[in-house]
């Protein structure tokens, strides 16, 4: 091991990160980033990567943006911080939300903003509970989502995480928050099952769920159109199609969670209307700034405003709010950063990319390591297996994920492994046919080595 920079070192006596081994972290010390501009992040030692995960699946523009730089410098100057509390507004807040009402892909009434697609998914969940108690059907409030899922770790959100890592020993999920079947047909798809009637297995699951619990006591269903971190994992096809149907025989609120998916991720504004379904609400976070500075929001249906309006009423106040949501500088970056969406046709350059960007991540199937490459629009997810015909995964203390993002970092590709050992992709939109081309030239280089060491270590299969 190399002896750990003075930078590192300092990182490791004061920072807990999130999502690592606390523990050998100690000896392995972080990778620190010190500047970047347009798909490239550099570290201190100056050598560059392209950022294969847009950040954290958020920085749609790339980097150093000076548009949204100015923006943000605009605002700061001329109102730093206003708050929407107790009825006092601010321009970006009110011209956002108008915005966000004008693009968004379902009829929306209002925009509530939070910070982080955490909280906009714990508002999510209040919204729902705060529904039904003005409709006086006060038991119906259980919240459903899916085995795999990614909401957020926020108590509620995490709740809704279908992921044991963000369960395990922080007692969660909480009473109430329910999981049904996972939409992945390569992992739990039965032998010789099309697309097709898998979704109409996974749909008579959430069914015989509904119906066990009693369709009066389930509030609400919430997923993301791909689903980001649990692996990416692109539904069957007519997979929303039979959900929704399932959803509306139950009276049960449909809540898409476009964290990842909104803004272009998957070629189209928005994920739910690529996978043709519509939701009631919709999370926003990430893109919606291009992660220029942190905003989300949840787009509000006129039924759910009306309840809102009705409770508040009642109660006489509306009892929710971040003292940073609608952030007057993060509200002027969001709405740059959906001008330069516009302007610049980024959904529609993403949706030109996509058969290139597909086409590259189609070919690692052909990988010895990789089981499924899989993806829609500008993401994929490449799951590493021990065994392609069983499709046996690695033991998770292996680490062979990890190490495959290690062998992509050194030849200079920024990717994630997530649960499973699945690297995920998601390049800024703003990349081009060449950089597409050079991030998949690192990424095989990468998994050759991975195989080399796996080979050499001869890493037995679980
Ligand atoms: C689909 C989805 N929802 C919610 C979240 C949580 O967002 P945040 O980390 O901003 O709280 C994420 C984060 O990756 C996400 O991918």
């Amino acid at each position: 091991m190399s002896p750990l920079s003075n930078l590192a070192a300092r990182d490791i006596e004061t920072l807990v990160h999130p999502y690592i081994n606390l523990a050998s972290f100690r000896d392995s010390g972080p990778l620190i980033i010190e500047r970047a501009q347009g798909i490239y992040v550099y570290d201190t030692d100056g050598k560059p990567y392209i950022e294969g995960m847009a950040g954290l699946w958020c920085t749609a523009l790339g980097y150093g943006n000076a548009e949204l730089v100015d923006a943000a410098a605009a605002q700061m100057r001329k109102l730093s911080f206003a708050h929407l509390f107790s009825g006092r507004s601010h321009d970006p807040a009110i011209e956002l939300a108008e915005k966000l009402k004008e693009i968004a892909p379902v009829p929306i009434s209002k925009v509530f903003f939070c910070n982080s697609g955490s909280e906009a998914n714990d508002t999510q969940v209040k919204l729902v509970w705060y529904l039904n108690n003005a409709l006086e059907r006060p038991g119906k409030k259980k919240i459903i989502s899916r085995m795999k899922a990614y909401h957020g770790v926020t108590i509620a959100a995490a709740s809704l995480t279908g992921l044991p890592g963000n369960h395990r020993d922080f007692d969660l999920p909480l009473p109430g928050f329910l999981h049904t079947g996972c939409p992945h047909h390569y992992r739990f798809a039965q032998e010789g099952e099309s697309e097709e009637d898998f979704a109409g297995r996974l749909a008579a699951e959430l069914d015989a769920l509904i119906v066990n619990e009693g369709s009066d006591t389930v509030a609400a269903f919430i997923a993301e159109p791909v689903m980001g971190a649990g692996g990416v994992i692109v539904p069957p096809r007519t997979y929303f199609e039979k959900i929704m149907a399932i959803c509306a025989k139950h009276d049960v609120f449909m809540i898409s969670d476009e964290v990842i998916c909104g803004f272009g991720r998957l070629g189209s504004a928005f994920g739910c209307e690529k996978l043709g379904f519509v939701p009631h609400s919709i999370s926003v976070a990430k893109a919606l700034s291009s992660a220029y500075l942190p905003i989300a929001g949840v787009m509000i249906p006129e039924a759910l405003y009306q309840a809102l309006l009705t409770e508040s009423e009642k109660i006489g106040t509306f009892g929710h709010g971040f003292t940073y949501g609608g952030h007057p500088v993060s509200a002027a970056v969001a709405l740059k950063a959906i001008e330069i969406y516009t302007r610049e046709r980024i959904f529609d350059r993403a949706a030109k990319l996509a058969p290139q960007f597909q086409a590259r991540l189609g070919t690692l199937n052909g990988h010895p390591l990789v089981g499924e490459a899989r993806g829609l629009g500008l993401i994929g997810g490449v799951e590493l297996v021990a065994d392609k015909a069983s499709k046996r995964s690695f033991l998770s203390q292996q680490g062979v994920g990890q190490r495959a993002v290690k062998f992509a970092e050194a030849e200079g590709l920024i990717v994630r492994s997530v649960i499973g050992d699945v690297l995920t992709l998601c390049p800024p939109l703003v990349i081009s046919e060449s950089e597409i081309d050079e991030l998949f030239d690192r990424l095989t280089r990468a998994l050759d080595k991975a195989l080399d060491w796996v080979t050499r270590e001869r890493i037995a299969p679980s």
